[in-house]
């Protein structure tokens, strides 16, 4: 069992270093903010992710597993260093590498000789290489195994991937850092680093594309009165194809697509190779979030919607995170929706399991305690996030407390059962 530090403790990190630990390993994993830390220390975790509590629980009373608030700290007695850290979205869409270029600095004469840095976060191609010839280091080894979890089912992803992907130079760090996995069960590719950073970037950007395409498609769907659902299926059972990734809603969101997009774009046009199609793919779900925005709009009926002047309509919106089972609002397509509604001078109020509080980049936005809360006096209700508990709603009394019983399921959550929408006015999207 090997020896492990991980640099960064947000969702790839903490979760990277429960797993690890579950796995056998001894982790100590490294964070700048020392709340974090200590309440780490104290086994609560900073997010909500299904699995990830009870790995924090194990790890911290079977001793494999602690938290520190100097990366020093924990690199020094380790022989894996998995770096962990945010590659947010730069100028120009590319990726941002300030805090990896920081740990590298602050850590470059720390790492033990013999060990290997583990690129676990997204960065473009070729960082790898940079880091390795900044590093001086030819005794310590840099290898490449980029990240594929889900947010909301990150544990479940690291414990049973469709691949891990590593990328060396050196066979023996290839080889030891596929020997930390070796409990789990999947195919492991080993390529160059520049491949493997090549892997991530495409497996998110075909993702992007696939929902892009599937978008567009329902667009033409709700024009040519065909249902998308049934092009799903259909399209679906081909093998090729696959029907997994294919949902229509809102347009996608979350902290890496959109980021990683914009960033494989900025690297192909920076390598001389533009690709006009990823370029395309943001701007067909830039189209996704103004066409749901505008049929909400539609569906209020031929009042005048004047942005000069505040009308009394009132939009009740479902769903406020980039997708369900998590409380990640960032690059949520619905936070956007409600942007664009209240731009349009309607009053928003909105219901989402993980929101309580006002949300400071939407201060006008009101937030109900439930469901019907949200749905209250309103003209039109908006389905914004596939969370269970909506399709779970009782919606006669959604209905009842409505001005208006409208409703727009930007998810389709309802679309396989229509007989409880009696008395709505319902529309999916793609249908
Ligand atoms: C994504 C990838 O799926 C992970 O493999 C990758 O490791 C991760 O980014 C990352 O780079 O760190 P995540 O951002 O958690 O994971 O979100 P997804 O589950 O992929 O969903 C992305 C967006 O697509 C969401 O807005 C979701 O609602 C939307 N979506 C997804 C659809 O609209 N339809 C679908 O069928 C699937």
């Amino acid at each position: 069992m090997g020896n492990v530090s991980v640099i960064g403790c947000g969702y790839v990190g903490l979760t990277t270093a429960v797993c690890l630990a579950h796995l056998g390993h001894t982790v100590v994993a490294a964070d700048i903010d020392a709340s974090r830390v200590e309440l780490l220390n104290a086994g609560h975790a900073p997010m909500y992710e299904t699995g990830l509590d009870q790995l924090l629980a194990e790890g911290l009373a079977n001793g494999r597993l602690r938290f520190v608030n100097d990366s020093a700290q924990a690199v020094a007695q380790a022989r894996f260093h998995f770096m962990c850290l945010p590659t947010p979205q730069g100028v120009d869409g590319a990726a941002n590498l300030d805090a990896l270029d920081t740990a590298m600095e602050e850590l470059g004469d720390v790492f033990p000789a013999g060990s290997v840095v583990i690129l676990k976060s997204t960065v473009p191609v070729g960082t790898a290489d940079e880091v390795r010839a900044r590093l001086l280091r030819p005794e310590v080894a840099v290898v490449s195994c980029p990240e594929f979890l889900r947010e909301g089912t990150a544990v479940h992803d690291f414990l049973h991937p469709d691949r891990i992907v590593i990328g060396a130079t050196n066979d023996r760090a290839a080889t030891d850092v596929a020997g930390l996995f070796a409990a789990i069960d999947t195919s492991v590719l080993t390529m160059s680093n520049r491949s493997a950073e090549a892997v991530k970037y495409s497996a998110n950007a075909f993702l992007a594309t696939k929902l892009s395409f599937i978008n567009s498609i329902a667009r033409i769907c709700e024009s040519v009165d065909a249902d998308v659902l049934d092009v799903v299926a259909g399209m679906g059972a081909d093998n090729r194809i696959s029907a997994k990734f294919l949902q229509p809603g809102p347009g996608w969101g979350g902290s890496c697509f959109p980021k990683d997009v914009a960033a494989l774009s900025h690297l192909a046009r920076s390598a001389g190779a533009p690709a006009p199609l990823l370029d395309a793919v943001l701007v067909a779900n830039d189209e996704q979030i103004n066409h749901v925005t505008t049929r909400v709009m539609q569906a209020l009926g031929p009042r005048p919607v004047d942005s000069r002047v505040r009308c009394e309509a009132r939009i009740g919106v479902w769903g406020l995170t980039f997708k369900a089972n998590t409380s990640d609002r960032r690059d949520s397509p619905a936070l956007e929706i409600v942007r664009r509604l209240q731009a349009a001078g309607l009053t928003v109020q909105a219901f989402d399991p993980t929101v309580s509080e006002p949300i400071t980049e939407l201060p006008e936005l009101v937030i109900a305690g439930d469901p019907y809360e949200a749905a209250a006096g309103c003209d039109v209700l908006v389905i914004l996030t596939e969370w269970e508990e909506f399709a779970l709603a009782d919606l006669q009394k959604t209905a009842e407390v409505m001005r208006a019983p409208r409703m727009l399921d930007a998810r389709n959550i309802f679309a396989a059962d229509t007989t409880q929408l009696d008395g709505f006015a319902y529309s999916g999207v793609g249908r």
